[in-house]
């Protein structure tokens, strides 16, 4: 395959690279950036250098995406929308859009959250791309929406909720790492600021709610039906952590294997046969995430039943962008779902 990164200079385009340069299926890999064009690869992605000495292509997002099979768009929040249509034009095979400008279909939902959208005509072409949920029901797609980094927790640890038919209000506690607001320093991801500390932003309102609650209301079919994410910054680098806590309808708690063990049932049940989905024993902890395209999830109910709490760990840039990207584009192109995706993490780290 022959696969362009548009906006390659930036965190989730560099982790694409990472996993793109090691793709068996990947014949050329060529990576845009606006700024650094003509520059090193590995003066942007240092950690690359062992693997590749190429150098960014300053061309436009279509003369890029013209000739290629794949087309990754990494880009700032707008951009993709400014950009699409020219890629389409190029007429690659797949698109595949890591920001939230194609996410989210329903109009109203979108503009809630980021106000009105630059390119509403090209959102049908859109397939939202949660690879672990939808699995083969990607294949022959022609353009992706990657989900967000939180979203992906989220709805990670909401799909079998709706699966089991529990129609809760459910609440997430989720904390993110600093590599989460992309490349460019701002005053509240700056060193100083982040490291030994923990903060809440986007309260009651962040936007990857957006396509949360699209996801949730559509699992149960209630088009009203409410979750809410709570978002916090951590000090640390990579990762996503997320808790949910839910009531529980009374008597939904019910499995053969005895008393709190109905919900751990109900993860392994949907996301049976699923690569990257582990269901643990005791919850995940952060680093055994970092660096894989796993998700580590664990669901328990509380003796009586009554109320259930998911936990889940992830890598923002492998399965919150990159990683998810790239098992998409796998599975849209048919080819084997795990391919470029297999490697471990680290630990420690
Ligand atoms: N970081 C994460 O954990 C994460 C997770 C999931 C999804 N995402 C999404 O992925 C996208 C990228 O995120 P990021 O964290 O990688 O952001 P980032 O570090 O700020 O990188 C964005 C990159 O886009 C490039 N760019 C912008 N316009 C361009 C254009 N017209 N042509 C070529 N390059 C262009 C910029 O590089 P130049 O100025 O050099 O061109 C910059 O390097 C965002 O929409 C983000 O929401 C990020």
């Amino acid at each position: 395959m022959n696969v362009a990164v548009v906006g390659a200079a930036g965190y989730a385009g560099g982790e694409l690279l990472r996993l793109l340069y090691q793709h068996p299926e990947v014949r050329e890999c060529v990576a845009s950036s606006r700024s650094r064009g003509g520059a090193p690869v590995a003066d942007a992605h240092p950690a690359l250098a062992a693997i590749s000495d190429a150098r960014f292509a300053s061309a436009t997002p279509g003369e890029i995406a013209s000739g290629r099979d794949v087309v990754f768009l990494c880009l700032e929040h707008g951009e993709s929308s400014r950009v699409a249509a020219e890629v389409f034009a190029a007429g690659p095979r797949l698109v595949v859009d890591l920001a939230a400008d194609f996410r989210v279909r329903d109009r109203a939902l979108y503009e809630r959250y980021y106000g009105p959208h630059a390119a509403a005509e090209l959102l049908p072409r859109f397939c939202y791309a949660l690879a672990d949920v939808l699995g083969p029901a990607l294949r022959g797609a022609g353009a992706l929406a990657v989900p967000g980094c939180f979203a992906t927790a989220a709805q990670l640890a909401l799909y079998p909720l709706a699966r089991a038919g529990l129609d809760l209000s459910p609440s997430m506690f989720a904390v993110t790492g600093s590599s989460g607001a992309g490349v460019q320093p701002k005053p509240a991801t700056h060193h100083p600021a982040r490291a030994h500390n923990l903060f809440a932003y986007s309260v009651l309102g962040h936007r990857h709610e957006a396509e949360v609650l699209q996801s949730w209301r559509e699992w149960i079919g209630r088009p009203d039906a409410a979750a809410r994410l709570m978002t916090h910054s951590g000090p640390f680098v990579r990762g996503i952590y997320l808790s949910l806590h839910g009531y529980l309808p009374p008597g939904r708690a019910v499995s053969a294997g005895g008393p709190g063990t109905a919900a751990a049932t109900w993860f392994r049940e949907a996301y049976v046969g699923r690569p990257f989905v582990r269901i643990l024993d005791a919850p995940p902890e952060l680093t055994h995430a970092v660096g894989t395209n796993y998700a580590l999830i664990h669901a328990v109910e509380s003796e009586d039943g009554a109320e259930v709490q998911v936990t889940v760990a992830i890598d923002n840039l492998v399965k919150g962008a990159a990683g998810q990207a790239i098992q998409a584009m796998n599975l849209a192109l048919g080819i084997d779902e795990q391919a470029g995706l297999k490697g471990g993490g680290m630990f420690p780290c």
